[in-house]
């Protein structure tokens, strides 16, 4: 190995998440425009931006959702479009729309899931039932995932992105439609969970949240990345909330509200 080489493959090992340029545009519109973003390993990031900045179009083309038009990804060293299938067995995602098998029971669905990573039989139960316990899911085993509310479809699809131990975690808004005391829950064990070296990447307009779990963060705008690094660098000083609007800017006209409002 030259000295480049072994510098690259020590990058590779405390980088999580490493995009090229990567972008994806439908039609005319650019929905992700040239990002380049590297996300260190073992960190808790936070993903921020607008509604319709281009994070859950980054996300899915993160983990092997949606073809980039350009660019590459790589995780965890891996390149995501020539070893797709290694890197998703890293890999753990609880996506904007979920995608749940809703005619399964939770148990079923959790062992399905857990069967299709290769988890060793004997621990699928063990798993499974502890998932569901923490999840506060465990009261009525015998319902169909169809005819769960929303938070415990969010709920059991979080706990299918966690069955097979994934190294990389990506959470499109976990938060929303939870309950306090199961937000409660969940953000002690995404702490847990980075404390044992996982990386999570979460996107989340409860920007509170945000600036008490993330270590790092990158924020997006119209597409473009316009911020990205450690939170207190981000925050310079003062609040995450602040940094953000200053960043991808303020109401034109605060106040002005609805002319026909009176
Ligand atoms: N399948 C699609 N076809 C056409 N346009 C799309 C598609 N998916 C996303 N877009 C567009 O791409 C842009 C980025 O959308 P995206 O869902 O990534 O935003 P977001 O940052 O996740 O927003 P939000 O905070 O509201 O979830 C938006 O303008 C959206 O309308
Ligand atoms: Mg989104």
């Amino acid at each position: 190995m030259t000295p480049d080489e072994t510098h690259a493959a020590a990058g590779d090992a405390v980088r999580a998440i490493r995009t090229e340029g990567l972008t994806r545009r439908f039609g005319d519109l650019v929905a992700v425009d040239r990002l380049d973003l590297e996300v260190p390993r073992g960190c808790f990031f936070g993903f921020l931006g607008p509604n319709g900045a281009g994070k859950s179009t980054t996300i899915a083309m993160l983990t092997g959702l949606l073809r980039p038009s350009a660019g590459r990804a790589e995780i965890l060293g891996r390149d995501l479009a020539r070893e797709p299938l290694a890197v998703k067995r890293s890999l753990g995602v609880v996506p904007e729309q979920l995608a749940l098998f809703d005619r399964l029971t939770g148990p079923e669905y959790l062992a399905f899931v857990a069967r299709m990573y290769g988890v060793p039989r004997r621990e699928v139960r063990t798993r499974a039932a502890e998932l569901l316990a923490l999840m506060d899911l465990d009261g009525a085993p015998r319902k169909l995932i169809v005819d769960y509310s929303h938070g415990m479809k969010k709920k059991i699809a979080l706990a299918a992105a966690l069955i097979h131990r994934p190294e990389v975690l990506f959470l499109d808004e976990p938060f929303e439609g939870i309950d306090a005391v199961a937000s409660r829950e969940i953000k002690d064990l995404m702490l847990q969970l980075v404390a044992r070296g996982v990386t999570i990447f979460l996107t989340s307009h409860v920007l509170e949240i945000v600036e008490r779990l993330c270590t790092d963060v990158a924020i997006i705008a119209r597409g473009r990345l316009v911020a990205s690094g450690p939170m207190d660098e981000i925050r310079r000083g003062g609040g995450l909330e602040e940094a953000f609007l200053d960043l991808v800017g303020r109401p034109e006209t605060p106040g002005a509200g609805l002319s026909w409002l009176g």
